[in-house]
C-alpha cells in the first residue's frame, strides 16, 4: 500500500492561531496527509506562526534553526511552509522555510478538524483597526473583516450536530464585530466608532443547544450596555469574562492608544458586575511600557487589587517593528524591573489563587 506523507503542524500565539490551524489540518489531510505528533517523523512541516511578542517570533525561528540543523546529507530534507502572523510582515523568505503560505490561502469553507475534548472554536473576526500604539496585530492580520453572521450561524449549528456543548467565539476584538457592515457610528469612551452587531450575534448563539458559549477578547471601550444586558438574560454564556486593561495609569494608557482611563475602566467593571453579580475577571497586562514609572506602575497594581482578577496574563513590552509606540519611544524599562514588576503581579493575582 502506499505510505501516505506525513504532516506536522505547529501552533504559535493566539486562540485565532489555534482555530486557524483546525482548518489547516483538514487542508492537508483532504492532500493526503497524514498527521503526526512529532516533527522528527514528518516529511512536511507547517508552522503557523505568532509575532506578538520578540520572544514569540523567536520560538518560530528556534523552531525552524531546530529542524534545518537536525538533517544531514543522508536524511531527506523536509519541506517547511511557514503560514501565520509572521508572513505578512516578512519581506523575504525566511531562511531554511521552503514556502510562505498566508493564512488567507485556508478559506472559512473548509471545515475545521475539531479537538473533542474541548469547546469548539469559531472565529467570528479577524484583524484589528484599533491600532493600540504597541500591537502588531494591525500589521499582521490587517484591517478588521467580520463574517457573514448567517455563516457563523450555521458553523455554530454544525458543532452542535458534531456534539458539541460548548463554542468559543474567537476575534481580535470581538466587541466590534459587524462593525465593518457599515451601519451607524456611535461614540464610546471619547472615540468614534462604528454600532457592533456582536450583542446580537452573542444573543442568538445562546439562545441555541449550548451549555456554554465564551468570547475572547473583548475591549473596555466598546463593552456596551446592550452587551451586558444580552450576558446577563443567558446563564450559559461564560461568567469568567476577559477584558485587558494593559495598564492602570492615564499617562500610559494614552500612550498605548487605549481610548480610556483608569476610572473609566474600573466603572465598566462596576457596572458590569451590578448587572451580572456572579461575573469574574481575568485581564492582559503589559508590564514595563515605555515611561512606566513606579507610580504608574503602582496604578496597575491598584486596579488589579480593585477588580479582583481570577487570571492575569502578564505580559513585558517589546518593541515590535512598525509600530508607533517602537517608533515614538525607547524601550526603558530595564529588564531586571520588568522582572520585579511581573512578579509583583503574579504574587498579588494568580499565585494567590493557587
Ligand atoms: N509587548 C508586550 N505585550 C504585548 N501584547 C501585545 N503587544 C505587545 C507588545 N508589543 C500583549 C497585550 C495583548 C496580548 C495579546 O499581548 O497584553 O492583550
Ligand atoms: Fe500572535 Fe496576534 Fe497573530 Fe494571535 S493574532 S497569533 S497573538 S500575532
Amino acid at each position: 500500500m502506499l505510505q501516505k506523507n506525513k504532516l506536522y503542524l505547529k501552533t504559535f500565539g493566539c486562540a485565532q492561531n489555534e482555530s486557524d490551524s483546525e482548518r489547516v489540518k483538514t487542508y492537508y489531510q483532504d492532500k493526503g496527509y497524514k498527521l503526526v505528533d512529532d516533527w522528527k517523523k514528518a516529511d512536511l512541516v507547517v508552522i503557523n506562526s505568532c509575532v506578538i511578542r520578540e520572544s514569540a517570533e523567536n520560538r518560530v525561528y528556534g523552531l525552524i534553526d531546530e529542524i534545518r540543523k537536525a538533517e544531514n546529507s543522508k536524511s531527506k530534507k523536509k519541506k517547511i511552509i511557514l503560514t501565520g502572523c509572521l508572513v505578512p510582515i516578512s519581506k523575504k523568505t525566511i531562511k531554511g522555510v521552503d514556502e510562505m503560505m498566508p493564512i488567507k490561502k485556508i478559506s472559512f469553507k473548509v471545515e475545521a478538524l475539531r479537538d473533542k475534548n474541548r469547546a469548539a472554536l469559531i472565529t467570528i473576526s479577524s484583524g484589528c483597526n484599533n491600532y493600540c500604539s504597541y500591537c502588531i496585530v494591525p500589521y499582521s492580520r490587517g484591517k478588521e473583516i467580520s463574517r457573514k453572521m448567517d455563516d457563523i450561524l450555521k458553523e455554530v449549528d454544525e458543532v452542535i450536530k458534531k456534539g458539541f456543548k460548548e463554542v468559543v467565539l474567537i476575534g481580535q476584538n470581538v466587541n466590534s464585530y459587524g462593525a465593518d457592515f457599515g451601519e451607524k457610528s456611535i461614540v464610546s469612551m471619547g472615540k468614534k466608532r462604528f454600532l457592533s452587531v456582536f450583542p446580537r450575534l452573542l444573543e442568538k448563539v445562546a439562545k441555541k443547544d449550548l451549555k456554554k458559549v465564551s468570547f475572547i477578547s473583548s475591549n473596555p471601550w466598546d463593552f456596551s450596555d446592550e452587551l451586558i444586558n444580552v450576558i446577563a438574560k443567558y446563564p450559559n454564556i461564560d461568567r469568567l469574562l476577559h477584558l485587558p486593561f494593559q495598564s492602570g495609569d492615564d499617562e500610559i494608557l494614552k500612550r498605548m492608544n487605549r481610548g480610556y482611563n483608569k476610572k473609566e475602566y474600573l466603572d465598566l467593571v462596576k457596572r458590569i458586575r451590578k448587572e451580572i453579580p456572579e461575573v469574574r475577571f481575568s485581564t492582559d497586562i503589559i508590564i514595563g511600557f515605555p515611561g512606566e514609572d513606579e507610580k504608574a506602575f503602582q496604578n496597575t497594581v491598584d486596579v488589579c487589587k480593585k477588580v479582583g482578577f481570577e487570571i492575569a496574563y502578564l505580559n513585558k513590552y517589546s518593541p515590535r517593528r512598525g509600530t508607533v509606540s517602537a517608533k515614538l519611544y525607547q524601550d526603558d524599562i530595564p529588564m531586571g524591573e520588568k522582572k520585579r514588576r511581573w512578579n509583583i503581579l503574579n504574587n498579588l493575582v494568580n499565585q494567590k489563587k493557587k
